[in-house]
């Protein structure tokens, strides 16, 4: 079986070290493996298949005779540094929304548009966590009814912004617990017990620049320019699963059973859904999970032709690490 020389563009962080544990999870043939960090990372190593691999600085000249280079190290090293991979041959799969909305870069979900990995030149985009584990749950109704709008709000976790992200929350907490004065950096406002209705930067239209990913991508990804989203994401003090209250309305009628049965039968979808039971996914339950949950699922009593459902699903895997190795998997069957 051929093996693959891959790098991992910031390896140490929070999404790169789970695309580590994902890459040995699923068996991925790996022949040379590279791990690429910041300075600030320089002299450290991390375990790979119990071997123990010294992180490198990221430079132009990282990608000599690398296959697959998975990048997340945030849009502006992707900016820098992916078109010197592309140039050595490297085919990148990026996190970053840097590349998402260039019409030449395909954005996939593996469950859903597969065939588009083989129109890259170079360069596949991973969603946005949010998208992605929304469409991943919601694909299958879809299929079966055309969605002609979505209405979400999500409540995510802090690990959409990385380490530095799960570690303000712990500090935050301690020093809530402790009666210590906390410090803010990387969210807007404190996080620990709060919700804050604000992800990313705002747009000229009162939307976020997170919330307008969701419109956008969901378009690509399912090559449908007249479906509306309108989303309101939030940001919530749970450390690593998003999820979602979604509203959608489709061109057919579609009863709740019918829901249940396409969830059921869905590639990495669970349904998790019986409220006399007091089921329904949550963060705890979903962590550290592949599979994408689906639950509270209920027609709508003030739209018509309109579900109700609620979805949860790991940022730092269906959001993130896991849809970037389900796309070199993909590459890696179009490279034999
Ligand atoms: P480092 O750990 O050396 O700072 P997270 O999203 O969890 O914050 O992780 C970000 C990842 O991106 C880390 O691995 C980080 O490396 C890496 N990174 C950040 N800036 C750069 C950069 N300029 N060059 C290379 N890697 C970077």
């Amino acid at each position: 079986m051929r093996k693959f020389n891959v790098a991992v563009v910031g390896a140490t962080g929070a999404v790169g070290l789970r695309m580590l544990e994902v890459l040995d999870d699923r068996k991925f043939p790996i022949g040379e493996l590279k791990l690429l960090a910041s300075e600030r990372s320089s002299g450290s190593s991390l375990t790979f298949k119990s071997e123990k691999i010294p992180v490198e600085v990221l430079s132009k000249n990282s990608f000599k005779g690398i296959d697959i280079a998975l990048f997340s190290a945030g849009a502006s090293v992707s900016r820098e540094y992916i078109p010197s991979a592309v140039k050595s041959g490297t085919v990148v799969i990026d996190n970053s929304s840097a590349y998402r909305n260039d019409p030449e870069v395909p954005l996939v979900i593996p469950e859903i548009n597969p065939d588009d990995v083989s129109l890259h030149r170079g360069i596949i985009s991973n969603p946005n966590c949010t998208t992605a584990i929304m469409l991943t749950v919601l694909y299958s109704i879809y299929k079966f009814s055309r969605i002609k709008k979505i209405i979400v709000s999500s409540y995510q976790s802090v690990s959409g912004a990385g380490q530095k992200g799960i570690n303000e929350l712990e500090e935050q907490t301690g020093c809530l617990i402790g009666g210590k004065k906390l410090s803010v950096s990387k969210f807007p406002h404190q996080i620990a017990n709060n919700v804050i209705p604000h992800i990313d930067v705002f747009t000229d239209n009162g939307y976020t620049k997170e919330e307008m990913k969701m419109l956008l991508e969901t378009r690509k990804i399912l090559h449908d320019e007249k479906i509306a989203v309108s989303a309101t994401c939030v940001r919530v003090p749970v450390k690593s699963v998003h999820s979602m209250a979604v509203t959608l309305i489709t061109e057919k009628s579609i009863s709740v059973e019918k829901v249940r049965e396409l969830i059921t039968n869905a590639q990495g979808v669970q349904l998790f859904d019986d409220p006399s039971r007091n089921i329904y996914p949550m963060p705890v339950i979903c962590e550290g999970e592949y599979d994408c949950f689906a639950g509270r699922i209920r027609k709508d009593i003030a739209l018509r032709n309109a579900i109700s459902l609620w979805i949860c699903g790991d940022q730092l895997l269906k959001g993130a690490a896991l849809n970037a190795v389900q796309i070199a998997e993909l590459l890696i069957k179009i490279k034999k």
